[in-house]
This record gives structure tokens, sequence and C-alpha cells, in this order.
């Protein structure tokens, strides 16, 4: 069983540059959520008198939550990976924080993490339309359409970790059986590539040491390791073949744990593209990895908490 099992804070400056950058493991699945929001709120302080040292203004606090928030009030509806149901986490956190004169704001992860692909991707060119996939233990997804993030009625669009692909298989982090994001998760790649006991699984290992360990073995062109991403590379074409008939993206990105994996699952990708999208040409879809990789959320959080600043010009 694989867990959310880190907090992580960065603080930028405004060329973007890293002021602090902080990661702290925390048993998320296993603490009462209250407890993980007190930690939440430490590092969340810490980041702001890091930021105040320097240059006495802050534009705001962005929490990225792999979870579906409720675009009107900042409450999270629910992220199944962190085992969290209904909680008001901006007003938990504003209470924390000593209700903050900063704006603090809250989105899902892999949203953030599609506005960060969208400001570098529309530099270079006519990208209007993207699709960000992301994820590690659970799989997110954020879609631009037509230079807008899409959020749907209550704000939980993107939610294609879950969409239903796999009917008779494992179970999810959302109780249901057979969601994407467990044919192309975290999980079901550590299954497919090693046995319980193999050193990967080691609780005491994270995300990126695991992924590390698993595409060093790729590289080293260990048999086992390149099925079981042949096999999610398969997975990954069929739903991101659904996304693209269904959006029309002009760029499919491969952001956090896919972007790691991309030399692996690329090809595949575009394979399926080619081959089970209607449109002629994949409706003209790039597949593209991310560079900024686990860091887009960061860029996103802070891109919006910046958006605030010139929407509400008193906040600083
Ligand atoms: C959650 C999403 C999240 C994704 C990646 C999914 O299980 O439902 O909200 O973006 O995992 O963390
Ligand atoms: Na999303
Ligand atoms: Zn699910």
């Amino acid at each position: 069983e694989v867990n959310v099992d880190y907090l992580a804070v960065t603080a930028l400056d405004l060329a973007g540059a890293t002021v602090l950058e902080r990661r702290v493991p925390v048993d998320v699945a296993h603490l009462d959520p209250g407890t993980t929001l007190d930690r939440l709120a430490d590092l969340i302080r810490e980041a702001v008198a890091a930021v105040e040292a320097r240059s006495g203004q802050l534009a705001g606090v962005t929490l990225a939550v792999p979870g579906l928030v409720r675009d009107d009030t900042g409450g999270l509806s629910l992220a199944p990976n962190l085992g969290w149901g209904e909680l008001e986490v901006a007003a938990e956190m504003r209470s924390r924080l000593g209700e903050p004169s900063y704006a603090l704001l809250i989105d899902n992860e892999a949203n953030l993490a599609a506005l960060a692909a969208y400001s570098e991707l529309r530099k270079d060119g006519r990208v209007q339309d993207l699709v960000l996939l992301t994820g590690a233990v659970g799989v997110g997804g954020g879609v631009v359409s037509n230079g807008h993030l899409l959020r749907g009625g209550r704000g939980y669009s993107g939610e294609v970790g879950h969409m239903p692909v796999a009917p008779d298989g494992r179970i999810c982090g959302c109780g249901r059986t057979g969601c994407w994001e467990t044919v192309v998760g975290l999980s079901a790649l550590l299954h497919k590539a090693t046995d319980s006991d193999d050193p990967v699984r080691d609780p005491s290992l994270d995300v990126e040491q695991r992924l590390a360990a698993i595409t060093q073995r790729a590289e080293d062109g260990d048999a086992r390791t390149l099925n079981a991403l042949k096999d999610v590379g398969a997975w990954l074409g069929i739903g991101g073949a659904i996304l693209v008939n269904i959006l029309n993206p002009d760029v499919l990105v491969l952001g956090g744990y896919f972007a790691a994996l991309g030399p692996w699952l690329k090809e595949p990708l575009e394979q399926a593209i080619r081959d089970r999208v209607i449109a002629p040409n994949g409706g003209g879809c790039r597949v593209v990895r991310s560079e900024l990789g686990f860091a887009a959320a960061v860029r996103g959080g802070a891109q919006i908490a910046l958006d605030q600043v010139f929407v509400d010009p008193t906040m600083i």
C-alpha cells in the first residue's frame, strides 16, 4: 500500500526564484486531518517568515490539495488518497494562522499544475487547449480549454484519475473499483514491477526515491520493469485517448510522476492517440513532458496568488 506521506512548502519571489523549500514526512493517511493541518500551519508560518524577512511583502499563500475543492468556498469535499472527506480547509487554516491579512487560496494540485503548464506553453505558439496529467499515488488532471481552466459546475472537473476504465480491476483510494489511477498510478507500477519484499517498496522511501529506483532499473534494461512500464503505458493510452476524443487538446502534458516516466510512457501514449482518437491526426494533439515536474503545482499556486494581487491592489 502506497500512501501520501509528506507535506511540502515552497516560497517563491516575484522573479520565480525559490526563497525557501521544505519537505517533511507526515503520515497524512494515518493521522487525523486536524493534526496534519497543524503541521501545515507550522510550515506556512516558516515560509511566511522567510518571505517577510527578505522583502516584507507577501502576495498570498496557496494550498495545493490532492482532492476535490469546492470552487466557491475553499472547502474540500474529498481527498481520496489522504483519507479526508468534507473539510473546511481554508477556514481551518485561517483560524490556525490567526486570520492572516494575506490572501489564502486553495485549489486542486493538478489544476494548479495545468495553469503553470499553460503559462509555459502559450509562450511558444498557439496553445489554447491542454490537458495536464500529474500525480503519483493518485492521478490528477487539469484541463485548460480556450485559455481557461475548466472548472465544471461546482469546481470538480478534471478528476481523470477516477475514470472507470477497468471495472474488474483493483480497489481505488476512493473506494470504487478500477479507476484509471489503479492502473496507471504508482501503486499499479510497483505491483507490476516489484515483489512485496522489494526494497523499492520499503515504507521509508518517498515517491521520488521510488521513482528514481524504478527509472534506474528501466535504464539498465530490467525486463520486469520495462514490462510494467509497457503495461502502464498501454493503460495511459486508453485514458489519454478518451480525454483527447472529448477535449481535442493541442497538447497533452505529462506532469509529475508521468514526466519522470516520460521516456517510457510518451511513445505508447502517442501510439494510442494515433490509433484510438477519431479526429484526423489525433486532432493535432502533441504529447510533451513537463519541464517543471512536481514543481508545477507550486508555480500555478504562485500564479493565482499573484493574480489575486492584481485583482485587488490594496492587498499590497
Ligand atoms: C484525486 C485528485 C488529485 C489526484 C492527484 C486523485 O486521486 O482525486 O483530486 O488531483 O489524485 O493527486
Ligand atoms: Na484537477
Ligand atoms: Zn477512484
